[in-house]
């Protein structure tokens, strides 16, 4: 089938490089000439394990094409899938769809035969519905048909996520569309994901829904762990007692730093000023929000606390300073609170992260990067393990520290508190 992914950012270019492996024509289309043209060279924009070398295979054997020329690949596809960004507002909660009505608007004056045009961004309940009035303005509406296929991938794992994805959501009343998606998918459903074909308007709130508990299972055990570390518990023995209920699950309940990320902040506030214009008061998402937004808060005490409040002068590392591990992603990162909030109380921070050098921090006054957790650590008061990179996972601390032995605060939870406290460090973590 031909192919045509309108943005070629996260969603977009994973998406359009994975539909190209499994045997699809994809035209991935950008109006930034700049990263179509390094595209064609084969440099990736992103961070993302394995897409380089998947998107250089199939751009080679003529599967896969980047063009700014958006009419031209419109007329030339089957399917349209959007993929632009769907930010939230300036100055409000909800998203902008300003860029996919704007695509919705180009579409619309290049439609040359039946297609199915699919929205992969996020958006919120009806936007397919405006999508529909726009491009029906100009075009028959048997000439085409929108319908809502929403993306579980996530950042890190994202190929993996496309390949083996628990389901597909298909949004569409349309038969005809409903058929030929069937189809494209057909290798994914055939190695078990669920096909799921619903209303376009259910798609649509199923993305945003999913986020949002997604988020609430975090959120909650957060919260459990703020009451583990007062009640002398271990929060892991709590997720996995929990976890092993067929109706709560094992996954997403690891307790750590705020959640963060281009999704769960982005989507938790749009879906409540969706609730809202409809009159609907989504008050268990409301208090997630707030609770996360105080994580950073109560985590910051607690260094105060390992610090005795003493914070001026104290050099202070961060290992991993992105919003998960497997990402460059600094997006809505709990680091982006902590180190200004450490730095305007007088430490002196350096960090590590494996990938690279940060410019949000290029303007907060004594944060420096480090180029190897050696050096990072050297003669440091305290060290936060931030994010679970690998690289992380196993620090011999003993070795690496040859004088003054720095506290070592795990928001992880990678290590032992015993192995840790054998080798002689003092060592704090996450509801244990
Ligand atoms: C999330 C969803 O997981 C994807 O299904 C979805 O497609 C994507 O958003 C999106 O809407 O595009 P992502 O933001 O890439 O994916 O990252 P996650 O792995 O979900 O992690 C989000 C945040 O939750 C991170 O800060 C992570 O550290 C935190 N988290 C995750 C925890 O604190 N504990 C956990 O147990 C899991």
């Amino acid at each position: 089938m031909k192919l045509c992914m309108i943005g070629t950012g996260y969603v977009g270019l994973v998406s359009g490089v994975c539909f190209s492996d499994l045997g699809n024509d994809v035209i991935c289309v950008d109006k930034n000439i700049e990263k179509i043209n390094l595209l064609k060279k084969g440099i990736i924009p992103i961070y993302e394990p394995g897409l380089s070398e998947l998107a250089v295979k199939n751009y080679k054997n003529k599967r896969l094409t980047f063009s700014s020329d958006l009419k031209s690949a419109i007329k030339k596809c089957d399917i349209i899938f959007i993929c632009v960004g769907t930010p939230t507002k300036k100055n409000g909660a909800s998203a902008d769809l300003t860029q996919v009505f704007n695509v919705a608007k180009e579409i619309s004056s290049s439609i040359n035969k039946f297609k199915i045009i699919i929205t992969k961004s996020t958006v919120p309940v009806t936007t397919g519905d405006e999508i529909e009035k726009i491009i029906s303005k100009k075009n028959n509406k048997k000439k085409f048909s929108v319908v809502s296929n929403p993306e579980f991938l996530r950042e890190g794992e994202a190929i993996r996520d496309f390949t083996f994805p628990d389901r597909i959501v298909i949004g569409t009343d349309d038969k005809r569309s409903n058929k030929i998606l069937r189809n494209l998918y057909s290798p994914l459903i055939s190695k078990g994901a669920q096909y799921l074909s619903t209303s376009r308007r259910a798609a649509e709130l199923i993305k945003y829904a999913s986020n949002a508990f997604l988020a609430t299972k975090i959120t909650f055990i957060n919260e459990v762990a703020n009451l583990c570390e007062k009640t002398g518990i271990n929060v892991e023995d709590i997720s996995i007692g929990m976890g092993l209920d067929k109706r709560i699950g094992s996954r997403f309940l690891r307790a750590g730093p705020a959640y963060g990320g281009s999704c769960f902040p982005k989507d938790t506030k749009a879906i409540i000023s969706t609730a809202d214009k409809y009159k609907t008061n989504l008050s268990v998402i409301k208090s997630v929000v707030k609770s996360n937004e105080n994580r950073s808060n109560i985590l910051l005490k607690r260094v105060f606390g390992i610090l005795k409040k003493k914070v001026k002068n104290k050099k202070i590392t961060f290992l991993g300073v992105t919003f998960k591990a497997n990402t460059d992603d600094m997006r809505d990162s709990s680091s982006l609170i902590m180190i200004p909030e450490l730095s305007k109380k007088g430490a002196i921070i350096k960090y590590f992260d494996p990938t690279g050098y940060k410019k949000e921090f290029k303007k907060i006054k004594n944060v420096s990067y480090e180029s190897s957790i050696k050096k990072c650590i050297e003669g440091s008061d305290l060290v936060i393990i931030h994010t679970e990179w690998n690289d992380f996972k196993s620090v011999n601390f003993k070795n690496l520290v040859k004088g003054k032995k720095p506290i070592i605060y795990d928001m992880r939870n990678i290590y032992s508190k015993t192995k840790i406290n054998a080798q002689g460090f003092k060592y704090f973590s996450i509801g244990r």
